[in-house]
């Protein structure tokens, strides 16, 4: 792509009244299900985007940094091999780390436009207008949107890198990521690549740790996901009733995130027009955070068609970000 002509933009794509729509009978199926469950995506409002950045720098959570390391050592060698046209991002927050793949692109010259895709849309627009003053050569298309259900509706001019970093591919289910490996497998062309971040299985303590800081912000930030739901739902869900609860699952390889009723709770959400009743220790399940090996990896990717090329970890093995191609299973390529 030319440099003589740069393309500057900033184009919203707004799915977000299908999310809107979607959240009451999601919130509400989760609230009457046994155990009670509350789907992640709905942390992040602008106060739980702003908490998730303050995780990001705490001491305990090494993720963020190790993945850095990753790609402050290999974004020149990934972009060099991909030779992406755009880069695609699922999840994209405050596109911190995408940073060093934009600059990789700027010192290569290679690829002209980023499109991410999150759910937050104060994260996404924060993020893209700082980003269009730092690259004044790249066109950002934003898309507010569930990237479990809103892939096919990003936008494609040519090849794409398409990354999903931070570990959110832990916080799906089994289920969901093997759903949602199978529409990355079918959106892939021939050229396309998949840039996905896993955090590794480890010393548990560490893990625990990670998921319940010092200062509490991680509490803080669960939390938040009741304030959420108070607010979306004219709700009175007594948010300092519930205590923060991260334990690893040794039989599952993952972390479980829970908010536990320090005692009895009768609350109602009048928009829902449903009572929410929970018994002193009883729990909400608000996440999941899964560990990964190599193989397990490379066997939920195969599963879909999906190959590892290159699987990149930082020097203490916590975090691996692994290249992926479309595998040749498929018909008529
Ligand atoms: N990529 C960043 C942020 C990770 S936090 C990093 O690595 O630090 C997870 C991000 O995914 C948040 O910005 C959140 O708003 C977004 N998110 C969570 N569930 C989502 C979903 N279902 N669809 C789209 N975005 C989602
Ligand atoms: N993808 C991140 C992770 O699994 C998300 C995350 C980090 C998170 N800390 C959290 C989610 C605390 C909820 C609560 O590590």
């Amino acid at each position: 792509m030319s440099r003589s002509s740069p393309r500057v933009g900033l184009t919203h794509i707004d799915l977000g009244d299908d999310l809107r729509g979607n959240m009451a009978e999601e919130i509400r199926a989760g609230l009457t299900d046994e155990p009670k469950w509350i789907a992640s995506k709905y942390f992040y409002d602008e106060r739980g985007s702003k908490l998730f950045e303050q995780i990001t720098a705490l001491p305990e959570y090494y993720l963020t940094r190790a993945e850095t390391r990753i790609l402050e050592r290999a974004s020149d060698s990934i972009v060099t091999a991909a030779q992406p046209d755009e880069l695609v991002e699922l999840g994209s927050g405050f596109s911190r780390k995408t940073r060093l793949l934009l600059e990789a692109m700027q010192r290569l010259q290679v690829g002209y436009r980023y499109l991410p895709l999150d759910v937050s849309e104060e994260a996404l627009l924060t993020a893209s207008k700082s980003l269009a003053r730092d690259y004044p050569w790249l066109e950002i298309v934003g898309v507010v949107g569930d990237f479990m259900s809103h892939l096919e509706d990003i936008p494609r001019d040519g090849t794409q890198l398409l990354c999903f970093l931070g570990s959110t591919v832990g916080n799906l289910d089994p289920d969901e990521r093997a759903a949602f490996y199978r529409r990355v497998s079918a959106r892939l062309e021939q050229r396309d690549r998949f840039l996905v971040g896993f955090d590794l299985v480890k010393d548990k303590r560490v893990l625990e740790s990670a998921y319940n800081d010092s200062r509490g912000i991680t509490a803080e930030f669960n939390r938040n996901i009741l304030l959420v739901i108070n607010r979306e739902f004219a709700g009175n869900l007594p948010v300092d009733e519930f205590e923060h609860v991260a334990r690893y699952v040794d039989e599952r390889d993952r972390i479980e995130m829970w908010l536990r009723a320090r005692r009895a709770i009768h609350a109602r959400l009048d928009h829902l027009d449903l009572e929410v009743s929970l018994c002193a220790g009883e729990a909400i399940r608000t996440e999941i955070s899964s560990k990964f090996t190599r193989d397990r990896a490379e066997r939920e990717l195969s599963a879909a068609d999906l190959t590892i090329e290159r699987w990149l970890t930082d020097e203490q093995c916590r975090f691996a970000l692994a290249t992926v191609a479309p595998g040749d299973r498929r018909q008529g390529e």
